[in-house]
């Protein structure tokens, strides 16, 4: 299929729950971590795909908060492949000017893999062809919590006044607050439900849900979903003129 570079009304942002990687594998009598690692070898053809396709920003859920409920063997392989898969790829993302951010607390990943994540998101600081968000121990709930806090902080220290909070200020202080709102939010795998992705974020978002296991997600594919989602119309609320 054609990809529809002119399309002016691509989504700027376009974020994809990655999901079904285990039955993935499983269907084809595989562990599940052979899923995790077909799954990882298709964010990159998926990345240099936004180019092409009017997406300036891809945020992908790599690992929820919920996640950790896994046995501790996928649970250590998805850290391992984690930290492989930095580190394989920093070069390559640097060099195709993928600028690489994290969102979710890092606090409970460990110190090696928490520093090849900032490492990472210092090397390609500078890069602004594709933005690369990548929500790694991440939960739409936490996030908000974890807002709050602070900004409650700042209000006890006299820093911010409580009467002027809104939904913007709120905004500030998520971990997506230089990123735009997500225009398309994509689940694979048949599933339809967001699993705590970026709940605050995507209030007017426009969703996809579709039956490819995310292994099998081409350039192809998310090409369609995005001729797709050129066709809908969106009203935030309002009434179309
Ligand atoms: C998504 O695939 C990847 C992660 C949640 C880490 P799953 O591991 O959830 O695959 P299924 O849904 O069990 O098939
Ligand atoms: C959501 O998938 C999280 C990621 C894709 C990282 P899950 O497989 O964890 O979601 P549920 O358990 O089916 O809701
Ligand atoms: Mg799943």
């Amino acid at each position: 299929m054609a990809l529809d570079s002119n399309a002016k009304n691509a989504p700027e942002h376009v974020a994809i729950i990655m999901d079904g990687n285990g039955r993935w594998a499983q269907s084809r009598g595989k562990p599940r971590l052979f899923g995790h690692h077909a799954g990882a070898r298709r964010v990159r053809e998926v990345v240099e795909a936004c180019p092409d396709l009017g997406v300036k920003y891809l945020t992908i859920f790599a690992f929820s908060t919920e996640n950790w409920k896994r046995t501790q063997v996928e649970v250590a392989g998805l850290m391992s492949l984690f930290r492989r898969y930095i580190t394989k790829e920093a070069r390559a993302l640097k060099d195709e000017g993928v600028r690489v951010r994290f969102i979710g607390d890092r606090v409970r990943l460990d110190h090696k893999l928490q520093s090849l994540m900032d490492e990472l998101e210092q090397l390609t600081e500078t890069n602004d062809r594709v933005h690369l968000t990548i929500a790694l121990n991440y939960g739409g709930r936490d996030e908000v919590a974890r807002a709050t806090k602070r900004l409650a902080q700042d209000v006890a220290a006299g820093q911010v006044d409580p009467e002027t909070v809104d939904g913007e200020t709120l905004a500030r202080y998520l971990d997506t607050h230089v990123l735009p709102d997500p225009d398309l939010v994509i689940r694979t795998s048949g599933e339809a439900r967001i699993s705590n992705f970026l709940l605050w974020q995507s209030a007017y978002a426009e969703y996809e849900f579709i039956d490819t296991m995310w292994p099998d997600f081409s350039r192809d594919v998310f090409a369609k979903v995005i001729a797709g989602y050129c066709k809908r119309d969106r009203r935030y609320g309002g009434v179309k003129v």
